[in-house]
This record gives C-alpha cells, structure tokens and sequence, in this order.
C-alpha cells in the first residue's frame, strides 16, 4: 500500500480501522508481555488509535510511528499535549512526557532514533500491509526493536473471498515471519466482527511473540 493510499483514506475519513475505545484484546492480554511502569512499548503504524492513551495510562512510556502527520496531532491534541517537535532525516519527531510519535514511513526508522523498547503491540499493522511488503516489515520490525516480545492482534480468513486491507495473515504466515526468532503462542480467537466481519467470515486472532 502507497503512502498515497493511506493519505487518501486519511483525507477522505475513511478510517474505520480507528476504534472508539482502548481494544479489549489489547486490555485483556496486555498483562502477557509482562512490562512494568517506565517501560517503553512501540505501536508500529499506530494511526491515533486510543490504545496509546491506555498504554499510557498504565505508566508506560509509548512510541509510535504513523505515515499520516495529522493523525499524530490528533493524539497530542486529544491527550492535551504539546509535542516538541524534530526532524530527524525523513521523519518527524513529535514528543512530549512519556509519548514519542514519529511521522513516516516504517521503514526509514532506525534502532538508534527508535531507542530501546521492551514490546511491541501491533494491531492492525502486519495486517495493512501487503504480501511483499510483510516479510520486509517483520524483519524490520525485529531489527529496529532487537526482537523486542509482541502482542500482535491479526486475522486468518479467506483472502479469495474479500481483498485487504486488512489482509489475512494466518500463522502459517506468521510463523514464516517469525518462527526463527520468536515462539508464537495464541492467546484468543473470535469469530470476525466489525467492518471486516460484514464482508466476510474468519478469526481474528491474539498472538504472544516471546523471543527464543
Ligand atoms: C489499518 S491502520 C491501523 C492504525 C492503528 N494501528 C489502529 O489500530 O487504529 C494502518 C495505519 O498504518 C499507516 N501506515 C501504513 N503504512 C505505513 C508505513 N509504511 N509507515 C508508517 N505508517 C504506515 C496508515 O496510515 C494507517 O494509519
């Protein structure tokens, strides 16, 4: 998917990606990466998803990355933030208390601007990417966070059925991605509701990534 893509979902609000309130997966299996107070998690392709504010709420510090800047002002303006803003090569840093948002592109984002992070959450992330570009996001992904633990929230339906995004990634995928460096464990699987769910039937599916 082109950053023109996303722009025109941006623009257009076409986002029903974007939910209401923090994921109730995310609430309810959070507790599995284990992190404490002053940890750091980073949301790749975070959107203004309020799963940052509860990530946040729990003492965390929270690091994101976004391709849409006017989604990454929503998050400062809704949390009553003001954001010290860098550029930092093709990237734009925007900080303020225990929130890092860049905006661009994943994959112009090192180790040494990220910083250490102790998880990952991706929901919505591996999933809005298509097939050719995923192994280059999840060898990415490890990289830039040294194979940091993940919550990552994914669905397995079937893509003859209905085009992504959100694309399907079943764990024969993931395991493709990731079994080198992580075991994968299934924390939950539900039927698909939501946007998705009205256009066809599958799971969505909450993984545990822990580094081996
Ligand atoms: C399906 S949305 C999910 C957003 C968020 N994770 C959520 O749960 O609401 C995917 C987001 O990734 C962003 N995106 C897509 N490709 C990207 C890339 N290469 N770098 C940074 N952001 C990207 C899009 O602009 C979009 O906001």
């Amino acid at each position: 998917m082109e950053h023109s893509f996303w722009h025109a979902r941006w623009t257009e609000g076409r986002i029903g990606f974007h939910e209401p309130a923090a994921n109730p997966l995310l609430t309810t299996h959070f507790d599995q990466l284990n992190l404490s107070p002053g940890d750091t998690i980073f949301v790749p392709l975070c959107g203004k998803t309020i799963d940052i504010d509860w990530l946040l709420s729990k003492g965390l510090r929270v690091s994101g990355i976004e391709f849409h800047p006017g989604a990454v002002d929503e998050v400062f303006a809704r949390l009553g933030l003001t954001a010290e803003t860098t550029e930092i090569g093709p990237l734009t840093r925007s900080r303020a208390g225990d929130l890092t948002l860049f905006s661009g592109d994943v994959f112009e984002l090192s180790a040494e601007t990220l910083g250490p992070v102790n998880a990952i959450y991706d929901r919505a992330a591996i999933v809005a990417l298509p097939p050719e570009t995923r192994p280059l996001y999840a060898a990415h992904l490890s990289k830039i966070t040294a194979t940091a633990p993940q919550l990552l929230i994914g669905f397995d339906y079937d893509q003859t059925l209905s085009d992504g995004p959100p694309f399907s990634v079943p764990l024969s995928e993931l395991t493709d991605h990731y079994a080198a460096q992580y075991r994968l464990d299934k924390l939950a699987e539900h039927p698909l509701d939501g946007p998705l769910g009205q256009r066809t039937q599958g799971l969505e599916q909450t993984w545990l990534l822990s580094p081996t």
